[in-house]
């Protein structure tokens, strides 16, 4: 149940019809070594999740907000302690458990966009399906059709570079939502939008959430972690904090 955004309806998930939350960290330490310098980016994190929770981590700059998220998503792994994701210990899982669990059960969504400057909006939102199998018709079909819901039917064609900014990030967002994903982690997704581009972004990550999906979203902004249901504060690789959104906005 864990993976599903409606429960049950995915069986072939890994802990299928098992309760519990969707993101377990304990005790979570993250070095990272560059030359003779050693940095501890996360120093003991503990941290769970329930399935269909609207998270937002806030903290300083330097803080270890990216590197929770590269972790949650599977793109790095704990340098110490267990990550339990869905029910299933991600340390003892295979590269190619890995890559399937971040292609068809994660969406990501980073600040800075990362999408492929020589390809259209359509053949971007695209990528996901392609390492996921899905044949060509329908992956076209799909892409545009999530296209359509961040409200860019009409620009499919363009390329990154012929987008605003704000357009790019929908892009992104939709490239992320293409495969369904259950969970959608999101790095400063609006850090670089104006105002009614971010008001977009986040409309459309409340819609996700009412659908039942589970989102971590790191930010600067206190009235955009208001619009999560739990607020998580990130100081020197710690949690400092956790408490609900209600609280942050006063
Ligand atoms: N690949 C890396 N190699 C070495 N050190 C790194 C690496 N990535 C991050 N760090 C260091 O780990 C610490 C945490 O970085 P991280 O990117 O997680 O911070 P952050 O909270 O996301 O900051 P920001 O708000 O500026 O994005 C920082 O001191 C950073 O310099
Ligand atoms: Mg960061």
């Amino acid at each position: 149940m864990s993976w599903a955004v409606v429960p049950g309806a995915d069986e072939s998930a890994p802990n299928p019809g098992g309760a519990g939350p969707i993101l377990d960290l304990a005790d979570v330490r993250k070095v990272y070594a560059t030359g003779a310098a050693q940095v501890e980016a996360l120093r003991g994190v503990s941290l769970t999740v329930d399935p269909g929770e609207y998270v937002a981590v806030m903290g300083p700059s330097g803080s270890g907000k990216s590197t929770l998220m590269h972790i949650l998503g599977c793109l790095d792994i704990p340098s110490e302690g267990s990550y339990r994701l869905a029910g299933e210990d991600v340390g003892a899982m295979t590269e190619a458990q890995l890559a399937d669990v971040r292609n068809r059960r994660i969406g990501f969504v980073f600040q800075q966009f990362n999408l492929l400057p020589s390809l259209s909006a359509w053949r971007n939102v695209e990528l996901p399906l392609c390492y996921a199998g899905v044949p060509r018709q329908e992956r076209r079909a799909r892409a545009i059709q999530a296209l359509e819901r961040v409200g860019l039917a009409d620009r499919v064609d363009h390329r990154p570079g012929e987008l605003s900014g704000g357009q790019q990030q929908r892009v992104a967002v939709a490239r992320a939502l293409v495969t369904d994903p259950a969970l959608l982690l999101a790095d400063e997704p609006t850090g670089n939008l104006d105002s009614h581009s971010t008001a977009d972004v986040l409309g459309l990550f409340a819609e996700l959430h009412v659908q039942g999906r589970t989102i971590v979203l790191i930010t600067h902004e206190h009235d955009v972690a208001a619009r999560a249901g739990r607020v998580v504060h990130i100081l020197d690789g710690q949690v400092a904090e956790d408490e609900p959104a209600a609280a942050v906005s006063r």
